[in-house]
């Protein structure tokens, strides 16, 4: 699959296939003496960087994948002038935070607030041992010209949670495959690299020769209220007389996402889940929510139109298919697992040891046509997917009701398929955001000639 277009020597490996590995850590941190880590960064950190090219076998996977990018402070620290052509890059994440995403300032993690993050390494092995290995190399190689200004500890779930978020859901399913990268598995949308990469085929905006190859990271800490969630599905479970309590309850959640924990997608797995179906990488993404007999305006038997993979990837609900805003998923769950006392009281701690969520990144070459545009326009808006007879409401996942306030209740529709039209409230955020930044990935190229000295 790797032969064609792009130089995969070149283009960092968590932007095209991620570094799947079962630890990653984000390690942020403050460039505090620019020359020192200009000549480091070239000579000693380099070499420690994994490009995709490297991912793409097993027997060329390295112990510990290394990846580095930059907030447009990072870049300034650095001396680097160039615009980039990304306003949201450029003006950083906290100028988002209220009106475009929705988050409440006071959820922000102070370090994402503040001024000082320039830049974040991306460490990922299969043992958090390894990560810390290799974060002190990096430490060391640096030679004091870099400070931790935060960071958070990625990893998949244990045992058969492995691969699923912590609300339970299979993740890393459906990514968008790329012309001239990869082979397309059935239903999976093709789009041109230069929406992922900057200056390859499909990019317009103008950028600096050196930010070729580069992409965009969104990086979200997003936490999740995973005992709220659970005994919000309890409490409003579904109605199916040919199901269990437990099975509406499930059915609900299964709704609101748009697939089965299993990771079949609830349009061709209506009712009851199959395990068969979501393991078979052919058929496990081969939907569009169109089905024949039915009326793609009024049908919800199959998928609500709020569901969180059909508000972010609405794939035939647009005729043609969108082709702008798309994103590539590389993200990893964090924190623990629910405590038998979250369980039971069904809240979740406020011991910050115990916080757990979705260490979320999205690359893309333009994030106000990624991202950004996916949460605003898409999630937050509850007049979207348009054109149907019922409004959608927000996303039941994802969404939040109130710009810049958090718990504003989300009243979707479609989630009981024996009546569309009912409106099931939810009076609470059950994503959390705790704020993230927007950074620049470069190639191996621009980290080598331009961002070192
Ligand atoms: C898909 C969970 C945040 C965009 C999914 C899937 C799950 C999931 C379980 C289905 C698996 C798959 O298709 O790979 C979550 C959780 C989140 C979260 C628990 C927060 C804690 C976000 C955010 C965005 C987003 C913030 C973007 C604004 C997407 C997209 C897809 C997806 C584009 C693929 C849809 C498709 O192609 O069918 N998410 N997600 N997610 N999510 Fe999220």
């Amino acid at each position: 699959s790797a032969d064609v277009g792009l130089n995969l020597t070149n283009i960092q490996g968590d932007i095209l296939i991620g570094m799947k590995k079962n630890k990653e850590l984000f390690f942020f941190f403050t460039i505090v003496n620019s020359t020192s880590f200009r000549s480091q960064l070239g000579s000693g950190i380099l070499p420690l960087i994994t490009p995709t090219s490297q991912l793409l076998a097993v027997d060329t996977q390295p112990t510990t994948a290394v990846n580095i990018a930059f907030s447009q402070r990072g870049l300034n620290a650095l001396g680097i002038t160039d615009d980039l052509g990304d306003t949201a890059f450029t003006n950083g994440q906290i100028d988002n935070v209220a009106t475009i995403l929705g988050d409440e300032t006071s959820n922000w993690e102070p370090a994402f607030a503040g001024t000082g993050i320039h830049g974040v390494f991306l460490l990922a092995s299969d043992t958090i041992d390894n990560v810390n290995a290799t974060l002190s190399q990096v430490q060391n190689i640096l030679n004091g010209s870099i400070t931790e200004a935060y960071s958070l500890q990625g990893q998949a779930r244990p045992g058969d949670e492995q691969g699923h978020e912590h609300f339970g859901f299979m993740d890393g399913i459906s990514n968008p495959a790329v012309t001239g990268f990869s082979t397309p598995l059935p239903g999976q949308q093709v789009l041109d690299p230069g929406l992922f990469l900057l200056g390859e085929s499909g990019d317009l905006v103008s950028r600096p020769s050196w930010a070729q190859d580069g992409s965009f990271l969104a990086f979200r800490q997003l936490q999740q209220r995973v005992p709220e969630f659970n005994a919000f599905l309890v409490d409003n479970a579904l109605s199916n007389p040919n199901l269990t309590a437990d099975q509406n309850a499930e059915l609900l959640g299964a709704r609101m996402m748009g697939r089965w924990k299993s990771g079949a997608p609830v349009d061709l797995a209506p009712t009851v889940d199959d395990p068969v179906l979501a393991a078979d990488p052919q058929q496990n993404n081969n939907f569009n929510y169109t089905h024949p007999g039915f009326d793609e305006a009024t049908d919800q038997t199959h998928c609500p139109f709020s569901a969180h993979v059909r508000k972010t990837n609405p794939r035939s609900d647009f005729n043609p298919e969108d082709t702008a805003n798309h994103i590539i998923r590389a993200g990893i769950p964090y924190g623990p697992e629910v405590t038998d006392a979250e369980n039971a009281s069904n809240v979740s701690s406020t011991d910050p040891s115990l916080e757990r969520g979705l260490a979320f990144v999205a690359y893309q070459s333009d994030i106000n046509n990624g991202f950004a545009f996916l949460q605003q326009n898409w999630a937050n808006n509850a007049n979207f997917i348009f054109g149907k007879a019922t409004p959608p409401g927000i996303d039941p996942i994802i969404g939040t009701g109130g710009l810049g306030q958090a718990d504003v209740p989300r009243t979707p529709s479609g989630l009981d398929p024996s009546d569309p039209t009912r409106i099931i409230t939810i009076n609470q955020d059950f994503v959390v955001s705790r704020g993230g930044e927007y950074f620049f990935s470069p190639s191996l190229f621009a980290i080598q000639n331009t961002l070192s000295l």
